[in-house]
């Protein structure tokens, strides 16, 4: 897939209206990771110095149409302006936002409008057609938000003429690296709490990849899937017919398939629980498994760290409890060292390698997209890439 690229259009002089992906994570109204914000600015800086005036449009959380205080994008705008050097100016609104005609404006959350994430096209089509009436030119740049068809993703870029930013054409290029032809051996890390969200990249990926280690909340579905006890941990029963099929599937195509063989488990969901390590056969019925185990980290590094291309995407535990962060720290050094390219995926995963005090140059590159990322490699047609062909 060929996408429209920043080099493609002039921009100079012109009213540019910028998608970005500025969903971080705040607690109490102040951001704990700015990454996303950093990973926008060379295409804001680039416009500024064509002498463009930009209006960004990004969501945060899913507010589904409701003004919801917390979710306002105003704290993000200082933010901005602080790591810019420039002055950002923020509007609550979005239709009929009064805007300067120069620097910086951002449009407060994009989701506050019900139309941004509706079904109906109609609906987004009047609210892309507001976008529109901003701008000259549409840069799509928020690679996270790509496989959404929404009205400010995919739409506006029907209606302006458009490219792809240089956040969304990085993103592209690792992701064609990981599924085209990648240098063997090719292993893949997934955690996080729901295996509902990997069963797809899980079975796209069974034939292409050597290794495939298993971590996070969604590992119980697959111990479960096992005929093992998991206590009271997390698990998806439902799922447990198709976890079974994965693993019958890696079986038989020779994929090295790494569940942890020992767990950290604790009796509540807690960061002062007391941390006991059992056999993965061995879950106690009143505990909870909360990270892989110590000897789990070590083989699950072991594995990843010898291929020369890898894609982690979800951490292994609870790694904001430092007393269930072993396992993500594990792996995130394995992947320190991987001698061919290293991705980790997803906001998630990238706000947990810089809370474990990983620098963002310590890995191949860090992707800003959870969601899209993953679907990028099942293999999906992501809308907000199809309109930048
Ligand atoms: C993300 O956090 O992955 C992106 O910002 C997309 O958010 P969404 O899953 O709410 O669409």
């Amino acid at each position: 897939m060929n996408i429209k690229t920043l080099d493609t259009v002039d921009v100079r002089g012109k009213r540019v209206l910028l998608r970005c992906d500025l969903n971080v994570p705040l607690k109490d109204g102040v951001i704990t990771d700015d990454g996303r914000i950093k990973a926008s600015l060379p295409t804001i800086k680039y416009l500024l110095a064509q002498g463009a005036s930009v209006v960004i449009t990004a969501h945060l959380g899913r507010p589904k149409g409701e003004r919801r205080p917390e979710l306002s994008l105003a704290p993000v705008a200082k933010r901005l302006s602080e790591l810019l050097g420039e002055s950002v100016e923020f509007s609550s609104e979005i239709f009929g936002s009064k805007l300067s005609g120069s620097g910086v404006t951002l449009l407060e959350n994009i989701r506050y409008e019900a139309a941004e994430t509706s079904k109906d096209e109609v609906e987004r089509l009047v609210l892309a057609k507001e976008l529109a009436t901003y701008a000259d030119i549409f840069v799509s740049d928020g690679f996270g938000a790509v496989h959404r068809k929404h009205a400010s993703v995919y739409d506006v870029a029907k209606l302006l003429p458009h490219a792809a930013g240089y956040l969304v054409a990085a993103e592209v290029d690792v992701l064609k690296k990981l599924t085209q032809s990648p240098e063997r051996p090719y292993g893949v890390a997934l955690g996080g709490s729901k295996v509902s969200d990997k069963i797809g990249v899980i079975s796209n990926l069974l034939e292409k990849v050597d290794t495939i280690a298993i971590g996070g909340g969604m590992l119980f579905t697959f111990l479960a899937a096992k005929g093992l006890q998991i206590g009271k941990s997390l698990v998806e029963n439902d799922l447990i017919p198709t976890v079974i099929e994965l693993m019958e599937r890696a079986e038989e195509l020779g994929v090295n398939f790494l569940l942890p063989t020992d767990i950290v488990v604790a009796p509540e969901f807690s960061a002062d629980a007391r941390p006991t390590i059992v056999g993965a056969d061995a879950i106690p019925e009143d505990q909870m498994g909360l990270d892989i185990g110590p000897a789990s980290a070590i083989a699950f590094a072991t594995a990843i760290g010898e291929c020369k291309t890898v894609f982690w995407n979800g951490p292994m535990g609870v790694f904001e409890f430092p007393n269930f962060a072993n396992g993500t720290k594990v792996l995130a050094e394995a992947l320190t060292k991987v001698s061919g390219i290293s991705v980790v995926g997803g906001g998630d995963s990238a706000a947990a390698v810089r809370k474990l005090g990983f620098a963002d140059t310590d890995f191949g590159y860090i992707s800003t997209g959870g969601g899209a990322s993953l679907e990028y490699l099942e293999g999906k047609e992501l809308p907000g890439l199809i309109v930048l062909q």
